[in-house]
């Protein structure tokens, strides 16, 4: 049933594992612990099922892509265009790579097979023969997983030819991305797998209308395909009576930093980092909340004064952030913000992939004078400049990683601007780095 708003339901009612139902059992990723758990029975329904009508089903369910944007998953399939004679293709995104987001690669470890089920069951809805699954490189033990559970999926007869005597023929492609931020961005990706340098690609047209190849092709994130099984077999009704009307369902919220356990929470859209922290043990022992991210560091940070905020994308965005990837990254007072945005900055500036001046100049820019600030070495006036750098970096670049850098600029600056001063003024960083984990 439906979890009450705010804090009061009990702690541990708040937990659905279902995509982490049995992540802790022996063996957990072969195909035969999956099918002891309902495996493969969503894609036996989907098949006898019509394509337009697992659409349909998809769409009704109110599934909104997990991978941060949360465009509604069913929508984005029906905008494949039917009867067209191209090749349809699905691309599943496995480039995770937000700070603080590690949903889906653990899914992966754990799971894999929820994530071919909901493959092939999308598959047959937007009429596609081959599917790619772009995995980032640098997670060997999981593309070694993932290579097994293809093999596993194809000698049970859920890939190949003719699967369970439905007709659909499809092939499911496991490739290893070389590991930039980048290319977790849905064209560059498109361009990585094509074999070029992955930079993103003007939208539109967006994938759905050419995309790999040309061709319409779907792009979705890891969990917002692993979820679908999940929604055939127990129906759309139990998925909506979880979450709001705009946001339904369960997800998987990753808990990071000075928290006392960290890790994969799943559970319903719409809790509260309050709630989280209740079920989870809270901040580490003796100290408090001071900044956190909704979804990883591209999203605007929130204060302890968000704690009761809904994190769905309504909740989120009225409190002026975005939900993201659901990485929910914690700080405690033992933190220098500018430290932390610092770090973050030079990730974007070491990820920007050069296409774009406002991104590639002022990324750089942006560190030099974080740098300063930092040290005690800045003026003033170089507080005006890194807010003036990140408003020209915002909704001015060419893709969503220049919007990314610019956020934690401006929420910080929104809720810490002392803290910067209090660097200026004292010449250097007011904090102990022995007291921080951040200085690592
Ligand atoms: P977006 O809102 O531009 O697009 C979302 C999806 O909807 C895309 O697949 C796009 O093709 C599709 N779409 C949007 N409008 C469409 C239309 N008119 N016709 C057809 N399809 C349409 O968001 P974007 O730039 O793809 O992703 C940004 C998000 O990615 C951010 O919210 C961020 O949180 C997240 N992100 C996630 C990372 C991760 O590791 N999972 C890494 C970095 C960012
Ligand atoms: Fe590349 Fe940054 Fe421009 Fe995106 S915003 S195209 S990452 S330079």
């Amino acid at each position: 049933s439906r979890p009450p708003a705010g804090g009061e339901a009990s702690p541990e009612k708040l937990l659905v594992p279902v995509l982490s139902a049995f992540w802790d059992q022996p063996e957990s990723w072969t195909l035969e612990t999956y099918r002891r758990h309902e495996g493969y029975e969503g894609l036996r329904k989907a098949l006898a099922m019509s394509p337009d009508d697992v659409i349909a089903y998809v769409k009704d369910s109110g599934l909104r892509g997990r991978g941060g944007a949360g465009f509604p998953t069913g929508m984005k399939w029906q905008f494949i265009p039917q009867g067209d004679g191209k090749p349809h293709y699905l691309v599943v995104n496995a480039d995770e790579s937000e700070p603080g987001t590690c949903k889906d690669i653990p899914l992966l470890f754990a799971n894999p097979h929820a994530l071919i089920e909901g493959i092939v069951i999308a598959c047959h809805a937007i009429r596609a023969h081959h599917a790619f699954i772009y995995l980032r490189g640098e997670v060997v033990p999981v593309l070694r997983r993932l290579h097994e559970a293809v093999r596993e999926a194809y000698a049970a007869g859920f890939l190949g030819k003719n699967i369970l005597g439905s007709g659909l023929d499809l092939d499911v492609i496991v490739h290893a991305g070389a590991g930039a931020y980048i290319c977790g961005e849905e064209t560059a990706l498109l361009d990585s797998l094509e074999g070029r340098r992955g930079q993103p690609r003007l939208r539109p047209p967006f994938p759905a209308v050419a995309g790999l190849y040309a061709c319409p092709t779907v792009v979705n994130n890891v969990e917002s395909i692993a979820s679908v099984p999940a929604i055939l077999t127990r129906g759309k009704d139990w998925f909506r009576s979880m979450g709001s009307e705009k946001s339904p369902g369960f997800t998987l919220y990753s808990l990071s930093g000075h928290v006392a356990n960290p890790g994969q929470y799943e559970a319903p859209l719409g809790i509260t980092l309050r709630q989280l922290l209740d079920m989870s043990g809270g901040m580490r022992r003796g100290h408090r909340l001071k900044f956190w991210t909704p979804g990883g560091s591209s999203t605007p940070m929130f204060t302890d004064e968000h704690l009761d905020v809904p994190l769905d994308y309504e909740g989120v965005g009225a409190a002026g952030s975005m939900l993201g990837t659901k990485a929910l990254q914690c700080f405690d007072e033992t933190t220098c913000v500018v430290r932390a945005v610092t770090r973050w900055t030079e990730f974007y500036a070491h990820e920007s992939c050069g296409k774009c001046t406002p991104c590639r100049e002022g990324t750089y820019w942006l560190v030099q004078l974080l740098r300063d600030i930092e040290a005690g070495r800045a003026r003033m006036a170089d507080l005006d400049k890194i807010a003036d750098i990140a408003d020209n970096i915002n909704g001015k670049s060419f893709c969503a990683l220049g919007d990314g850098a610019a956020s934690p600029i401006f929420s910080s600056l929104q809720y810490f601007r002392e803290e910067y001063e209090q660097h200026i003024t004292g010449k250097g960083c007011p904090f102990d780095p022995a007291k921080s984990t951040l200085w690592a």
